[in-house]
């Protein structure tokens, strides 16, 4: 093999710009630590390992543009990104045409597989399933949906709305707005919720809307009390942009917060630290981009093959001991084992952890298997377990 042919090549697909901006960066982030901590290993077949970046922007086409510009003109078959569900389903054919691998490190609505995905975030069984029994025995029956009016939002209030009403629960509203919401979208949406007087607001607003929603909440409740809002996909990043203000008292579940007490989170955090720019966040999704990068990595050295079917089986017999806890890739479905973790958020901004699975939680993206009252019983003592 020539050296060229050796090297492990990798076409990075996140947005420097546009709606989700900061978190993409903190994924993007987390890739590059994991790239730049194998490199001082001594690389990847003795060869430093080589990342492609461009700039999608947030839409659909310039992922897909990306990909195949990676596929077409750099021969790159291995790719990690995307963040929002129709920035994937845009590279899906792309990377399936080329028989490519493509390792997504982000939560999605679940109900897809291809065997040219590797999902390393979690699905609805890994995260609204816990959330929605924590959230009916904790804060009441009645939930308003909010979300951005795309793919994901729609369809995971679909999964939350089932999950909900097997609990007893009621769904009191359901209302989406732009992913660049103006002033008046967002202002009719907190109407809407403060008209249907929900316990509790289940949130898949996305990107720069986060902290618009989360501050236009807390303005419009005042000093009064205000429902928390619940989210899947709220992180570090989009907290710091809406400030502690808005964030207090509000609901997040990931399999990762960096405030996981464990050797392998707390190097993680340093690192990070030491790594990542002044203004990106350490969160879930980086993490989740950071496992993924050392996964793919470990698979090709291991293996001393670049082929897709080669590193694709290697990853369904490997493990890693990541900052959230032992992981691994899910033959049957290419999806993860994740741990699961609800945490809220404090005065400070800071995520304290209020329940956490004792055990990954095997994915199950059609969510055909799990039976909810399992989780019910698994919070009985409200703390963490
Ligand atoms: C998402 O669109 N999967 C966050």
């Amino acid at each position: 093999m020539s050296r060229q042919d050796r090297q492990l090549k990798v076409g990075l697909l996140f947005a420097e710009t546009g709606v989700t901006a900061a978190i993409e960066r903190s994924q993007r982030c987390g890739a590059l630590l994991a790239v730049e901590q194998v490199n001082r290993e001594g690389g990847v077949l003795g060869e430093p390992v080589l990342t492609l970046v461009g700039d999608p922007g947030g839409d659909p086409d310039r992922y897909r543009n990306l990909c195949d510009d990676y596929v077409r003109n750099h021969g790159v078959r291995l790719m990690l990104g995307c963040y929002m569900s129709h920035t994937r389903k845009a590279v899906m054919p792309v990377i399936e045409r080329a028989d490519g691998l493509l390792f997504y490190p982000t939560p999605y609505e679940g109900f897809e597989y291809s065997p040219n995905i590797i999902y390393g975030g979690p699905a609805p069984n890994q995260n609204s399933a816990p959330l929605a029994a924590y959230l009916t025995r904790h804060y009441g029956a009645r939930v308003a949906f909010v979300g951005s009016d795309y793919i994901y939002p729609r369809e995971s209030n679909h999964v939350m709305r089932h999950l909900y009403k097997q609990h007893g629960g009621e769904v009191v509203e359901e209302a989406y707005m732009p992913l660049y919401p103006s002033a008046d979208d967002l202002a009719l949406v907190v109407e809407r919720v403060v008209r249907s007087a929900p316990d509790v607001v289940f949130s898949t607003v996305v990107g720069t809307g986060t902290a618009s929603f989360y501050q236009a909440m807390a303005q419009r409740y005042g000093n009064g009390p205000r429902p928390p809002i619940a989210s899947l996909t709220t992180s570090e990043a989009e907290i710091a942009e809406m400030g502690a203000e808005a964030a207090r008292g509000n609901i997040v579940v990931a399999p990762y917060f960096t405030s996981v007490e464990s050797p392998q989170s707390n190097a993680f955090v340093s690192q990070c630290r030491a790594f990542f720019p002044a203004d990106v966040r350490i969160t879930a999704w980086a993490e989740a981009a950071y496992c993924q990068m050392r996964m793919l990595c470990q698979a090709v050295n291991a293996t001393g093959s670049l082929e897709v079917e080669v590193i694709r089986n290697h990853l369904y017999h490997a493990s890693m001991d990541s900052p959230q806890g032992r992981v691994q890739v899910e033959q049957q479905n290419n999806h993860s084992h994740l741990f699961s973790r609800i945490g809220e958020i404090d005065a400070r901004g800071q995520i304290c952890i209020k329940w956490q699975s004792s055990t990954t939680i095997r994915p199950d993206p059609y969510v055909v298997v799990h039976n909810l009252d399992d989780w019910t019983l698994s919070m009985m003592g409200g703390g963490p377990s």
